[in-house]
C-alpha cells in the first residue's frame, strides 16, 4: 500500500498562476515521468467501481487521464469538451472554476439511458468543472455516482459540493 506522496512528488507548484493568489498543481511533470504516469493510471484503475461502463473525460487534462483508464480497463470514454469543438448535437452547461469561467459541452447520443459513467479528471478544485461534467451526463441521461481525479485540492470545497449533488469523489493525492 502507498501513500502515493512518490506521485505527489512528481507534481509542481507553481505560485500565482494563472492569477495572483492560485497556486496551480501542474501535472505536466508528472505527465514527462513514463513510470510515474503509468503508476498513476494503474492505482487510478484500481479506484474505478466494478459496475463503470464508460469514462467521461473533461477537456484537455482529463482527456489523459480518460484515455489512460479506457485503455487500462477495456472500458469506451465520452468527451467532455470545451466550446466549439463538437461537430454534431450537443449540449452545454457554462461554470465557474478556481480561477475564471468556461463552458463545456457533449454529443447528445453518446451516452444510454442509465448508462454507470465514471468522470475523471486530473484535479478537483471548487469542484465548478466537475459538477458541469455531471450536469451534462444526467441531462444526457446517464448515472453518475462516481468520480476520480489525481489531486484533490480539499480547501476548495469541491469534493463536498459532489457528495451533495451525490456524488462520491476519489483521488490519489489530497
Ligand atoms: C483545470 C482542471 C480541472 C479544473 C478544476 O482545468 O483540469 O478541469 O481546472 O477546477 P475546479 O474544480 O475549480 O472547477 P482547466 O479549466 O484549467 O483546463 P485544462 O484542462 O484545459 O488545462
Ligand atoms: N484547476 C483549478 N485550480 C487549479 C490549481 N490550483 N492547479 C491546477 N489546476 C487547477
Amino acid at each position: 500500500m502507498t501513500d502515493n506522496s512518490d506521485l505527489a512528488a512528481l507534481i509542481r507548484a507553481i505560485p500565482d498562476y494563472p492569477k495572483p493568489g492560485i497556486i496551480f498543481r501542474d501535472v505536466s511533470t508528472l505527465l514527462l515521468d513514463g513510470p510515474g504516469f503509468r503508476a498513476t493510471i494503474d492505482r487510478m484503475a484500481a479506484m474505478v467501481p466494478a459496475d463503470t461502463s464508460l469514462i467521461a473525460g473533461i477537456e484537455a487534462r482529463g482527456f489523459i487521464v480518460a484515455a489512460g483508464l479506457s485503455y487500462a480497463l477495456g472500458l469506451g470514454k465520452l468527451m467532455l469538451r470545451k466550446p466549439g469543438k463538437l461537430p454534431g448535437e450537443k449540449i452545454g452547461t457554462d461554470y465557474e472554476l478556481e480561477y475564471g469561467t468556461d463552458r463545456i459541452e457533449m454529443h447528445l447520443g453518446q451516452v444510454q439511458p442509465g448508462q454507470k459513467i465514471l468522470l475523471v479528471d486530473d484535479l478537483i478544485a471548487t469542484g465548478g468543472t466537475a459538477m458541469a461534467g455531471i450536469d451534462l451526463i444526467r441531462r444526457g441521461g446517464g448515472v453518475v455516482d462516481t468520480a476520480l481525479f489525481i489531486v484533490d485540492l480539499p480547501d476548495l470545497g469541491g469534493a463536498v459540493k459532489l457528495r451533495s449533488a451525490g456524488v462520491e469523489s476519489r483521488s490519489l493525492i489530497a
